[in-house]
């Protein structure tokens, strides 16, 4: 994309974060835009490449753990960003290719790349839809062509809900989805922290208030709040790395440790 004419109504001036994550992860489906105020955020946060790769890590043990622990078969993806690989339904269909995902996200820019990606890819669609209207998701007849609400299903809400602004009551938002689905359900979530290096985050965050959509950086005790009528499952709310490290190699685990988090994540069941 780096080269290529922007997609109509599209305005590559303005810096985006699904493209600046993109750059961040070393893809190529960002401007130089995105690249501009990718490089302004590494300046104060010199660890976003890392965070973003350890927030996409994270991402894959939880599917793999609702997969093969929780029985879960179906995903609804919400703010699925650009990633070309490692998405939900590669990780899943490793253990069982009948996992079911739906992709939803606000961006058109994300939503042309994940249609293009994904076709031929079965047992997966694409959905625009915007987490400030989580009926509207639900609802939306290519989501239930896939996804069957009357059994259980995991909403992944990963490194999107720091999207939405206070105004947004983005708790309340979560709790109708958690009231749409049904018990066993999962929720999966991945929030950006100002709980350590307060300055640095907000400065990393000013940044993206000059993007086409600004951060609200969120303490504990507020991510904790999303997770209401959710039984977290252990290991609770943590850095990303402490999420079910597996048998990673300790002495790399503890080098890691020694970075700043910048990140809270954890995985919630419906009882
Ligand atoms: C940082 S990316 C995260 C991508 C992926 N979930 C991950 O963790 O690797 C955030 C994504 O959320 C999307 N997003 C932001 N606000 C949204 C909203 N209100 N509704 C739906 N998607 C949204 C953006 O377009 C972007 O693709």
């Amino acid at each position: 994309m780096a080269d290529d004419a922007p997609p109509p109504g599209i305005d590559a001036s303005v810096p985006n974060p699904a493209r600046m994550y993109d750059y961040f992860l070393g893809g190529k489906n960002n401007y130089a835009a995105d690249r501009e105020a990718a490089e302004r955020v590494l300046r104060v946060a010199p660890e976003a490449r890392v965070l973003a790769r350890r927030n996409r890590a994270f991402l894959r043990r939880a599917v793999r753990h609702l997969v093969t622990e929780a029985g879960i078969r179906q995903f609804v993806d919400i703010g699925t960003g650009l990633p070309a690989q490692g998405g939900v339904h590669e990780v899943a269909h490793e253990l069982d290719p009948t996992v079911r995902v739906a992709y939803v996200d606000h961006d058109p820019v994300v939503l042309a790349h994940a249609r293009a990606l994904l076709s031929g890819a079965g047992s997966t669609v694409t959905v625009r839809g915007d987490l400030r209207r989580p009926e509207e998701i639900l609802a939306d007849p290519g989501l239930r062509s896939l996804i069957d609400l009357s059994q259980p299903v995991a909403i992944l809400l990963v490194a999107v809900v720091h999207f939405l602004s206070r105004d947004d009551k983005p708790a309340e938002l979560v709790a109708r989805l958690r009231d749409a689905v049904v018990p066993g359900s999962h929720l999966v979530l991945s929030h950006v922290t100002d709980e350590e290096r307060g300055g640095a985050a907000r400065e990393g965050a000013a940044v993206y208030r000059g993007s086409d959509a600004g951060i609200t950086l969120r303490n504990r005790e507020e991510i904790h709040g999303l997770f209401d009528g959710f039984d977290l499952l252990d290991p609770g709310l943590v850095p990303l790395d402490d999420w079910r490290p597996g048998d990673e190699n300790p002495l790399l685990r503890q080098a890691r440790r020694n970075l700043p988090t910048w990140f809270l994540c954890g995985v919630g069941r419906i009882p």
